[in-house]
């Protein structure tokens, strides 16, 4: 899809015009003339359109051309989420009217908080969103692929055209990495194996100078003594990966930010086996691997300029006669000894060894990305990813990068109180911490490997995917990242 910014004059006449209705019947923002106005003014007084958020109406015109009127609701409520409500709206009405360019007019209003650049962000996001298919195994016809090719932004103010270019850009290298987090966690665990993600990472680096890759196997894992991630993986017939993807956009000398994602391809809790009711959904249990992977393809597609190093151990978690059994105690990468008191919590045993093999890097922050607790999904639902940290700068700058973005995280205090719910009586630190606080006390155990390290954990149970009837990867919290990495240490 390519993306452009103009303002109102400047539009094509063959474009369909995408007009943004408040519920009074105003136009929020540009629209092409009079007329529209006139247009507009009268089918909100004949009750032919309202301006409820939600809404759209297809309007013919003469020649094949097109007026799209979409929803924005009330003035006084009016804000970047309506807006960004709108802009899906206006999405999904453009391919299933199957119009090939499209200008949206609505790109131009004032919205509180939000300036030209991230107006125009969005709506590539969202266009970009409303093309993404699952990759289906469904054997009868495919729906013909969208039409829409082109979408023109437009702007207000001849100021505001560079900026919203930009946001253009970065709109769509967005899309990109949402599209390639959401299929490989929609994927499911048969296809999408710890050697699959392995190769996916490889395919990354495949014509981009910027991106290298390695793939760890299993004998180069226990040759870093990672003894706790291979816990997780002795149950499996699939052998695990350690996938190491840096990009370089910055000078070498500048520290990187270190990615690290759960690559659990698929969680049946071990022998402390998951109930059967919605256990396929664990196979979005790599989805902080699809997150970060996604995030480097975002940072390589908008060529940003920054040093980004993405870890994702990855394994599946399997009961079997080799398997890791309640009790067992591990040592790892850091020398720490843990009580495996709950095969289920096996995200963390992962990533703390992953925690350890980052120091390497010298980072100048780690983040780690996991659907880690279901305690996080009762806590927050699925609005808000759970974010811990060991330090306030960082927890904010990734906070202030979710509101801006709107894929937004909330953080949960990680005190000497949590951890002490960690204690064992027979290794360093037990992998649970008993019934309360479960989102925290998994924190709090990852804390323990990140001594030293500006660090912090995104929880996103809750966000990294949709159950019902709408079931599937949502692509978060690519966004949150992408703002973060864009902004870090500017
Ligand atoms: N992958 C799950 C967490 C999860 C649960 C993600 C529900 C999405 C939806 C994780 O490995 C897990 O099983 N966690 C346990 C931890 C418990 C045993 C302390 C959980 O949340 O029940
Ligand atoms: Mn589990
Ligand atoms: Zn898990």
């Amino acid at each position: 899809m390519q993306f452009n910014a103009s303002l109102s004059t400047g539009v094509r006449r063959s474009a369909c015009a995408v007009i943004g209705v408040h519920d009074d019947g105003t136009i929020g923002g540009a629209s092409r003339d009079a007329r529209d106005e006139a247009v507009v003014g009268g089918l909100h007084r004949a009750g032919d359109f309202a301006g409820r958020l939600g809404d759209s109406l297809l309007l013919p015109e003469a020649a094949g051309r097109r007026l799209l009127l979409i929803g924005l609701g009330p003035k006084r409520t009016w804000s970047r989420r309506h807006y960004r409500r709108a802009l899906k709206e206006a999405g999904s009405a453009l391919v299933r009217c199957g119009a090939d360019h499209a200008a949206i007019f609505f790109t131009a209003a004032d919205v509180p908080d939000v300036d030209a650049y991230y107006r125009a962000r969005y709506a590539a996001e969202l266009a970009a969103a409303s093309l993404y298919r699952i990759p289906d195994f469904k054997t009868g016809r495919k729906p013909r692929p969208s039409k829409l090719a082109q979408v023109t932004a437009v702007m207000g103010e001849r100021a505001d055209l560079a900026a919203a270019r930009r946001g253009l850009d970065h709109g769509a290298a967005l899309g990109v990495g949402q599209r390639l987090s959401r299929d490989l966690a929609n994927l499911p665990g048969n296809v999408c194996t710890p050697t699959y993600l392995g190769n996916a990472a490889k395919r990354l680096a495949r014509g981009q100078r910027r991106i290298k890759v390695r793939v760890l196997g299993a004998a180069e894992i226990k040759r870093l003594k990672m003894g706790s991630f291979l816990s997780v993986t002795r149950g499996s017939d699939e052998p695990p990966r350690l996938i190491v993807a840096e990009y370089r956009g910055a000078t070498a000398a500048k520290a990187p930010i270190v990615l690290v994602g759960k690559g659990i391809t698929f969680d049946t809790g071990g022998i402390s086996l998951k109930d059967p009711p919605g256990m396929d959904e664990m196979k979005f249990d790599m989805s902080g691997a699809a997150t970060v992977l996604g995030t480097l393809a975002a940072l390589a597609s908008a060529a940003a300029p920054v040093n980004v190093t993405v870890v994702v151990p990855t394994c599946e978690n399997m009961p079997s006669g080799r398997a890791t059994k309640p009790g067992d105690i591990v040592t790892s990468m850091s020398g720490q000894t843990i009580e495996v008191l709950n095969t289920d919590a096996e995200g963390r045993l992962i990533l703390c060894d992953a925690l350890t093999y980052s120091r390497r890097f010298k980072p100048s922050v780690v983040v780690d990305v996991a659907t880690l607790t279901g305690a996080c999904v009762i806590a927050l639902g699925s609005h808000f990813s759970g974010l811990m940290s060991n330090d306030d700068d960082l927890a904010e700058a990734l906070t202030e990068a979710g509101k801006r973005t709107g894929d937004p995280c909330w953080r949960l205090p990680l005190t000497e109180d949590y951890s002490e719910q960690l204690r064992s009586n027979f290794a360093d630190l037990a992998n649970i911490g008993g019934r309360e606080a479960g989102a925290i006390t998994a924190g709090a155990f990852l804390a323990k490997f990140a001594d030293g390290l500006r660090w912090a954990h995104l929880d996103i149970a809750g966000t990294a995917y949709m159950t019902g009837a709408a079931k599937g990867s949502t692509g978060r919290p690519v966004s949150m990242l992408l703002d973060f990495c864009l902004n870090h240490g500017r």
